[in-house]
């Protein structure tokens, strides 16, 4: 075992899965520290579950060396199994059965015992919010509490590795929270997180790596900062009192976009320290004093955008 495979909690080389003539991993490449967030992120029909399910070995892949929790996954797939938690993107309650039956089933699963199993499953009935509702039956269940349950239950064997699906998919707003803030308490206790997202802001809130996978491949990887430093994006429009002062400002930034009905000129780029400072300078000449000045940072959705559309991929490789 070499050291970066010992280091990393997965460890993934030239990765490949196809469906008939469909290449849906076309050589992937993937190394995720142990006690870390990984996001991986891509339009729908990317290859995110397809990618999850290989790791979490319910998909065989056609080639490529995994090592999950310093396990081989073809060698030692049992293995692999113990030492990870899988939250699917569909459902895998039984809705047949109460909230606590489907923890106690769980708990059965990993052999944890009367006692143990009972302390476990109170602590995560009330982690998540889920103890009210312990003894109703799953099917009466809102989608969001069921999702809730879905992920307590990947928790009870207290895996090392957490593969989520798309955890937060059908969550209001405080769901969505509750779950940020286990995956932020799993990671202190070392768990590494890998799980795949639509939104843009959660891989930003919660990921130490984001990995944007497109066309079989991953188009772009790093932090989210590194991500946004890539695209350029981004904007500052500029507040102005009256048409004479727009007309000035507008003469100052030809590359600028002006609009009569707000009294703004929105230049492109520009939002660092250093840009601010020569679009005010700029306006300082023209002898424009702006109202205010609104900057518009690049955010994940303007890497999403520009790395899944081939123009511009090939401008920001
Ligand atoms: N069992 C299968 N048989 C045939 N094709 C499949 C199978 N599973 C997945 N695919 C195809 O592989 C591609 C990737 O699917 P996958 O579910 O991995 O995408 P995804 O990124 O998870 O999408 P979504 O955002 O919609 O969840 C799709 O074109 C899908 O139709
Ligand atoms: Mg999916």
């Amino acid at each position: 075992m070499t050291l970066s495979t010992r280091s990393s909690a997965v460890h993934v080389r030239g990765l490949r899965k196809s469906y008939g003539d469909h290449a849906v991993l076309d050589g992937i490449d993937l190394d995720v520290p142990a006690g870390t967030v990984f996001a991986l992120l891509g339009p729908n029909g990317a290859g995110k579950t397809t990618a999850v399910n290989i790791l979490s070995t319910l998909v065989r892949p056609d080639a490529g060396e995994v090592v999950v929790a310093g396990h081989d996954l073809r060698r030692e797939p049992e293995s692999v199994r113990r030492a990870i938690g899988v939250t699917g993107q569909f459902s895998a309650v039984d809705k047949l059965l109460t909230v606590e039956e489907n923890l106690r089933l769980m708990a059965d699963l990993h052999r944890l015992g009367r006692r143990e199993g009972t302390k476990r499953i109170g602590a995560l009935l009330a982690r998540f919010e889920l103890a009210d509702a312990a003894t109703k039956p799953a099917a009466a269940c809102s989608g969001g509490m069921r999702r809730k349950l879905d992920l307590a239950m990947t928790l009870v064997g207290r895996p090392n590795v957490v593969f989520l699906d798309e955890p937060t998919t059908g969550l209001d707003p405080r769901g969505r929270r509750v779950l940020w803030d286990i995956v932020h308490e799993l990671v202190d206790e070392g768990v590494t997180i890998v799980l795949t997202t639509q939104y843009l802001d959660e891989a930003d809130q919660l990921a130490d790596t984001v990995a944007v996978l497109d066309g079989g491949h991953i188009v772009a990887e790093g932090t989210p900062a590194e991500l946004k430093r890539r695209v350029r994006g981004g904007s500052v429009t500029v507040h102005l009192a009256d048409d004479r002062a727009l007309g000035s400002a507008a003469q100052a930034f030809p590359a600028g976009t002006v609009d009569s009905d707000t009294c703004t000129v929105t230049i492109p780029g520009g939002t660092d320290v250093e840009g601010l400072r020569s679009i005010l300078d700029r306006l300082d000449s023209a002898r424009v004093n702006p109202e205010h000045l609104e900057v518009r940072t690049p955010d994940l959705d303007d890497v999403f955008f520009a790395l899944t559309d081939s123009d511009t991929r090939k401008a920001v490789q």
